[in-house]
């Protein structure tokens, strides 16, 4: 039985929820104060304040900050992330990864601290939050704000704390390849009265999320789940396959996941608004599963990780066997991420490159470039290794084998 790349982590009555928001769209709930609420006792923070996205978390939250200047952050992230922070009226500064981490390099951000600079915002991607407690020390001694982008991380922890509540403020997505989803959306979170205050105050002007937007994003997951459903993904697979062993393009197309490489100069107005009360639902129906997700990505982790560790051409991620990194992929970094995973492809292994770039690099952003050559490694060669809920420690091991026999040839 073949196995997709991703299942995503909707639940079907989560479509439910949606179809019942508009056969009676004028009912009111108090679906998004419970599921502040349940945000809140799960990670410990004070204030938890739903978004229309998480990347509106980041706006909302640096603009309530009340000041202006350089934020130094990792440039390997969602594009958009880094115009928002250029329409919140900073600047950012990138600061190259460290390998194996795909976050920023902590020793470096130290060394591009200015007169200038006002935050440190530490990405963890892929769930990975190591650089947590190492970002406060250096913000703590600098006086700077610290932000944590925990958009991948939800359910990791730092010892007690969990992920985006050490920093001034945090941020959670609920977009839909995140393993608490809404189709879109975020949330804000912060032990800062202030910060908390002033992004409720800002986010109470804005507009209901707009419907016909979020229905196309709920009718295209609905195709995904379909398309990735047991049965039916075994043909699917067959036209993959067949894809990446002629060079069609237009196959390959179908399953890349690019990001948008523009830079916005302004606000789309879809971003300015309100989370709707059946995408609160939404998180509060998966947000029960968050600790037996996270479970099977560490066990999946582990696999891979001692199958792959003494593979010299290849980068892996630290596994510390703890919360701290959540895994919501084990990425894996080589020389030629396409390579690798025309191979897999081909051996029956359907695995995802990955799409977030080194923004750095990105024609869009040429503004602020710097040189960042870990980023653009990682970029080059990561191979996302799926390790979602429903994908089989037997599976994790073939695969694992599959790579082996890669770098045997
Ligand atoms: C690391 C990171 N930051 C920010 C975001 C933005 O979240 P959203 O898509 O909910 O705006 C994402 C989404 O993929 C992300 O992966």
């Amino acid at each position: 039985m073949l196995t997709p790349r991703l299942r995503l982590y909707t639940k079907n009555l989560s479509y439910w929820r949606m179809v019942q928001g508009i056969l009676n769209p004028g009912a009111t709930n108090t679906a998004i104060t419970d599921t502040e609420n349940l945000i809140l006792s799960y990670t410990k923070s004070r204030h938890a304040i739903l978004v229309s996205m998480g990347r509106m978390a980041i706006f909302e939250g640096l603009r309530a900050l009340g000041c202006s200047g350089e934020i130094i952050l990792s440039p390997i992230t969602v594009p958009e992330v880094i115009s928002l922070v250029h329409l919140a009226g900073f600047t950012p500064v990138f600061c190259d990864i460290k390998p194996g981490t795909w976050n920023m390099d902590v020793a470096l951000a130290e060394r591009l601290i200015t007169d200038k600079t006002v935050a440190i915002m530490t990405t963890h991607f892929y769930g990975n939050t190591n650089t947590t407690l190492a970002v406060r020390a250096l913000c703590d001694a600098h006086k700077l704000f610290m932000i944590e982008d925990a958009a991948q991380a939800i359910g990791a922890w730092q010892n007690d704390a969990h992920a985006g509540t050490i920093g001034d403020f945090g941020i959670l997505s609920f977009s839909y390849p995140k393993n608490v989803t809404s189709f879109y959306g975020g949330c804000l979170i912060t032990n800062n009265n202030d910060i908390a205050l002033r992004v409720r105050n800002a986010i109470a002007a804005y507009p209901c999320v707009d419907k016909h937007w979020l229905y196309t994003k709920v009718i295209a997951c609905a195709v995904k789940d379909i398309a990735t459903y047991g049965p039916l993904f075994q043909l699917v697979y067959l036209m993959i396959r067949y894809g990446y062993k002629h060079n069609i393009q237009s196959i390959m197309n179908l399953v890349s996941q690019d990001l948008n490489p523009a830079f916005f100069e302004t606000m789309p107005p879809h971003y300015l608004t309100r989370i709707s009360s059946p995408q609160a639902g939404a998180i509060a129906d998966k947000w029960p599963e968050i600790d037996e997700d996270v479970t099977h990505r560490l066990h999946c982790a582990e696999i891979y990780y001692h199958q792959l560790k003494d593979i010299k051409a290849i980068t892996l991620p630290e596994v510390t066997g703890n919360r701290s990194h959540t895994f919501l992929y084990f990425p894996i970094q080589t020389e030629n991420k396409y390579a690798l995973q025309r191979y897999m492809i081909e051996h029956y292994c359907d695995v995802a490159v990955q799409h977030a770039p080194n923004c750095a690099d990105l024609p869009a952003y040429q503004r602020y470039y710097c040189d960042c050559p870990q980023a653009r490694a990682a970029y080059a060669g990561t191979i996302m290794l799926p390790a979602y809920r429903g994908f089989p420690l037997e599976k994790a091991r073939q695969y694992a084998q599959v790579i082996r026999n890669y770098f045997n040839r």
